[in-house]
């Protein structure tokens, strides 16, 4: 309505959100660095289609009737009220694509209280974006690195700055083949990373011969070799728990049973994610692997989603598989690009209103309505 309302007085959204439109825009405002950074996948792009074609591969069956006029779109994750099923997905080094980077993004993901997930290749120090968030929620992704030193430094100063919950991206234990990366970006988005990442970390500052300020390629090399190769196991998931008080989600998990040894390792959630197809190329869709794993595990802990949203109907179709909330990425990424706070917002409030309506349209009043019965194949 608000949309209209506007058109009515001359005034049109600043850029369109449509999937593909804002995929577009966004290539034509960024370099190739930057863009490729964002819409890149693994190897062939196997993965990022499979993600989006498991999506087609289910149809919403509308119900009429049903009093959806008024609706609540809020739900309950970890124990916690959120105003909508929907969370801002990890997305590191933010100032490639704006020069607010995380601090814009933490600021209208604030305003809407949607929780932004942080994560650790943040380009502003952990503490200015929990600044920037204000009375939003603060939750903090961790790629686990091999120095467990700065593995609980990370964690201790996420804990101060007030982060509540901690995300694990199991899946990014090494970076996958990237070609978009290596063709066009590889470099120039090293040297990014190192200008852009602050390497405030005390542990982190203390492992160095040099500091950062006096011999960069080191602290980047240093910041490469921390998370590439990590040697890990389910059962140093209790290191993590004993570092962190708040709950713990372990993302990229796409089998049902990588989800049971999940909850034997005692954490509250699990994120289905394939890290938007730019882990495993020709790896099953994101959505393919939702419904078993909610059915392993979904009685027991919180099953977050990602991977392939990109409209309100994706929402539905994932909650309704049996996702309690999803992640988004990219999107929000291309509304930075274009305009900061103002353009994550923007893609936001859109991505939410068509939540909203699919919901209401398609016969239910809040996400706890849906089930498996709003969903057919696709024949
Ligand atoms: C990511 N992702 C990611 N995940 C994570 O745990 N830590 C990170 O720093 C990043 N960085 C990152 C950068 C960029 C540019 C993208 C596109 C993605 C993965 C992200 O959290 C999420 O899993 C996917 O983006 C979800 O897929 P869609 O919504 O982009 O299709």
């Amino acid at each position: 309505n608000e949309i209209y309302l506007q058109g009515l007085a001359g005034q049109v959204p600043p850029f369109t959100t449509e999937p593909g439109a804002l995929e577009e825009s966004a290539r034509a405002r960024l370099g190739p660095g930057p863009f490729w950074y964002v819409a890149g996948g693994a190897g062939s792009g196997a993965t990022v289609r499979a993600n989006r074609e498991a999506f087609d591969e289910w149809r919403i069956v509308p119900r009429m009737l049903t009093d959806a006029t008024t609706r609540h779109l809020g739900t309950t994750v970890l124990g916690t009220e959120m105003p909508a099923p929907v969370l801002l997905a990890p997305v590191g080094v933010q100032s490639i694509l704006h020069p607010d980077g995380e601090l814009a993004t933490a600021r209208a993901a604030a305003e809407l209280g949607v929780p932004m997930i942080l994560s650790n290749a943040s380009s502003h120090a952990l503490e200015d974006v929990a600044e920037a968030s204000a009375e939003g929620p603060r939750w903090f992704q961790l790629y686990w690195p091999n120095d467990p030193d700065v593995c609980v430094s990370t964690l201790e100063r996420a804990k101060k700055a007030g982060y509540t919950a901690l995300v694990v991206t199991l899946d990014t234990w090494t970076l996958a083949w990237r070609p978009n990366d290596l063709d066009r970006a590889y470099l120039p988005f090293l040297r990014a990373v190192g200008t852009a990442i602050p390497f405030s970390d005390p542990a982190f500052r203390a492992s160095l011969e040099k500091s950062p300020e006096d011999d960069l390629p080191m602290a980047i090399l240093r910041w490469v070799q921390l998370y590439t190769g990590t040697d890990k196991s389910w059962d140093q998931v209790a290191f993590l728990r004993e570092h962190w008080d708040g709950p713990i989600l372990l993302k990229g998990i796409q089998h049902p049973d990588d989800a049971r040894k999940a909850v034997d390792a005692g954490v509250q959630g699990v994120v289905v994610s394939n890290h938007g197809g730019r882990q495993v190329d020709g790896a099953i869709g994101s959505l393919e692997a939702l419904p078993e794993i909610a059915d392993a595990v979904g009685e027991q802990v919180d099953v977050l989603f990602d991977s392939g949203v990109r409209t309100g109907a994706d929402i539905v179709k994932a909650l309704a598989l049996g996702a309690k909330a999803v992640l988004v990425g990219r999107p929000y990424a291309y509304g930075l690009a274009h305009g900061g706070e103002v353009g994550v917002r923007h893609v936001l409030r859109g991505l939410l209103a068509d939540f909203d309506l699919t919901l209401g349209l398609s016969g239910h009043r809040s996400p706890a309505e849906l089930n498996r019965d709003a969903l057919r194949p696709r024949r």
